[in-house]
């Protein structure tokens, strides 16, 4: 399967608006910009309100990535993808665990569009340990299921795939550049970790090959959400060069 090129351009930080309430969203939002971030529109926001949150964030200028980790028979999450390329979402994805003739009907059906979203596979959760893997009868460890899984994925023409910063090293070096590593589980040195397990700071992941940085509750439960983004972008900022420092936004 021929894999889509992928230059990484434009913010790397994707923050994640895990919220069911529009009045939390809408004050959030009102305080980012769309050249420091992307956002990310997940199952709960999705479930409340819809296509038209979506639609929503685009008019307001934001680049969506819509996580819905679709995980079905080939043909149901085929039409899923589809759907999300209809509504001009910039990523969606699947889950990697659901084989290799899932992802592949995705990626036909896209193909011919004009502008397809980045199709990416979700490979292990980040919330879970080795044990909880063992528990799932994922007899492998974190590392060895994400590299089984994005190697799947990446055969079956996936753009990229979702892992643990700590993945990203071996991932980098197994799949090239053009492979898009999007990562969760990103905590700035004085964040709390909340639940999440396998946790890498924003400039560690970058350095380890992250493409897209996925925050959440670091961004959207700060005091100052625009400012603990403009600290991320400024950890960051060597692999931000087409942002110009003057006129990087929400500094
Ligand atoms: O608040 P926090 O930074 O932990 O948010 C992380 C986001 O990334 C959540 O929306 C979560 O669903 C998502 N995610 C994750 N681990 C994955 C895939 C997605 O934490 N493997």
């Amino acid at each position: 399967m021929t894999q889509i090129n992928n230059p990484v351009v434009g913010p790397r930080v994707i923050v994640a608006l895990d919220f069911d309430d529009m009045a939390c969203l809408e004050r959030l939002v009102s305080q980012l910009s769309p050249l420091a971030c992307r956002v990310k529109v997940g199952k709960e926001l999705f479930t409340r309100f819809g296509p038209a949150v979506v639609e929503k964030l685009q008019k307001q200028g934001f680049e969506v990535f819509l996580d819905l980790k679709f995980h079905d028979i080939p043909n149901t999450t085929a039409q899923a993808v589809r759907a999300a390329a209809a509504m001009g979402v910039w990523m969606v994805n699947v889950h990697a665990s659901g084989g290799r003739r899932m992802m592949e009907t995705c990626r036909e059906r896209l193909t011919g569009l004009s502008n397809p979203p980045l199709l990416i596979a979700v490979t292990a959760l980040t919330s879970l340990s080795q044990a909880d893997l063992a528990e799932i009868g994922w007899d492998l460890s974190p590392v060895a299921c994400v590299q089984r899984l994005a190697a799947l994925a990446a055969d079956s023409g996936m753009d990229g795939v979702v892992c643990s910063a700590q993945e990203a090293a071996a991932l980098r070096s197994q799949h090239g550049e053009s492979f898009s590593l999007v990562t969760p589980g990103i905590r700035p040195a004085t964040a709390a970790r909340d639940d999440q397990v396998r946790i890498v700071t924003p400039r560690d992941a970058m350095e380890a090959g992250s493409s897209y940085l996925v925050v959440g509750r670091p961004i959207t439960q700060a005091d100052q959400p625009a400012e603990a983004l403009a600290r991320i972008n400024e950890e960051i900022k060597e692999w931000l060069p087409e942002l110009d420092s003057n006129q990087r936004p929400n500094d």
